[in-house]
């Protein structure tokens, strides 16, 4: 196990140099990053860079074809995804789909996974404090839920795993400004509660008010990596603007 690392803090994560295609398209460039254990930290940028084909090479949707990626110290690169969701990661994608026909209860039991050493195991019960639009719809169908109620029910069931990193992809995406401010709450308790956090986002400002550190993805590569307070007008005009 390798334990090294540039700040000689504690990565929970640690991304190098991976190389991801479909098929001939060369989408992911020798892109890299490392993540710190408790911390939230999101990858920014335009549409199509490949934000989400980082996440999906995380979680071993996409096998990259050269690099390596570790998550705890151990290497997770070409495991399939089942495996690597029972390593501790939980992974949300943008489509964040639920079970339509099954109630929110249901829809929570289905996520549960055995506990895990160290870590308080969710309930519902404790779900439906961080969430309480849901403790007050337990038996209503996912399908006749809201937008937002979906994604914080998404995100509630990949709780239910236990993870110790959860991956959202563009989490605020479509959701009423409101929303939004209350994901931002939700996700902030998370990180209260130990829950390491990696988004892929577009929208700036919500990235700005919850995480503490942010690779800018360009062309597939991280051109920008930084503490998300040291991310200048001039970074977002030159890698953001549309
Ligand atoms: N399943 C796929 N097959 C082929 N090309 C894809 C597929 N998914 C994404 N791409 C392409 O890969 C590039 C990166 O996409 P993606 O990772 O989804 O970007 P982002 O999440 O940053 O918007 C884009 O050019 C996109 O068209
Ligand atoms: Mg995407």
């Amino acid at each position: 196990m390798n334990m090294e690392n540039r700040t000689g803090q504690d990565p929970i994560l640690e991304v190098k140099n991976i190389n991801s295609f479909y098929g001939k398209a060369h989408i992911l460039h020798d892109l890299s990053l490392e993540m710190e254990r408790g911390t939230v930290a999101v990858l920014l940028g335009r549409n199509g860079v490949g934000k989400s084909t980082t996440l999906k090479s995380i979680m071993g949707i996409v096998t990259p074809k050269s690099g390596e990626i570790t998550f705890k110290g151990q290497t997770i690169t070409g495991m399939p995804p089942y495996k690597i969701c029972s390593l501790g990661l939980g992974y949300v994608p943008e489509d964040r789909r639920i079970f339509t026909g099954l109630t929110v209860m249901e829809n929570l039991e289905v996520g549960r996974r055995p506990p895990r050493e160290g870590f308080e195991p969710w309930t519902p019960e404790r779900l439906f404090e961080l969430f309480p639009n849901l403790g007050n719809m337990k038996n209503r169908l996912g399908g006749q839920l809201s937008g937002g109620e979906q994604q914080m029910l998404t995100i509630a069931r990949t709780l239910m795993g236990n993870p110790e990193l959860i991956i959202l992809d563009e989490p605020s995406e479509g959701l009423a400004p409101v929303i939004v401010e209350q994901l931002g709450e939700t996700i902030t308790r998370l990180k209260k509660e130990g829950v390491s956090i990696l988004l892929a986002e577009q929208n700036l400002n919500f990235a700005r008010a919850i995480c503490d550190r942010v690779f800018i993805v360009d062309h597939g590569h991280v051109c920008f990596d930084d503490a998300i307070c040291n991310l200048t007008e001039e970074v977002c005009e030159l890698h953001l603007a549309v």
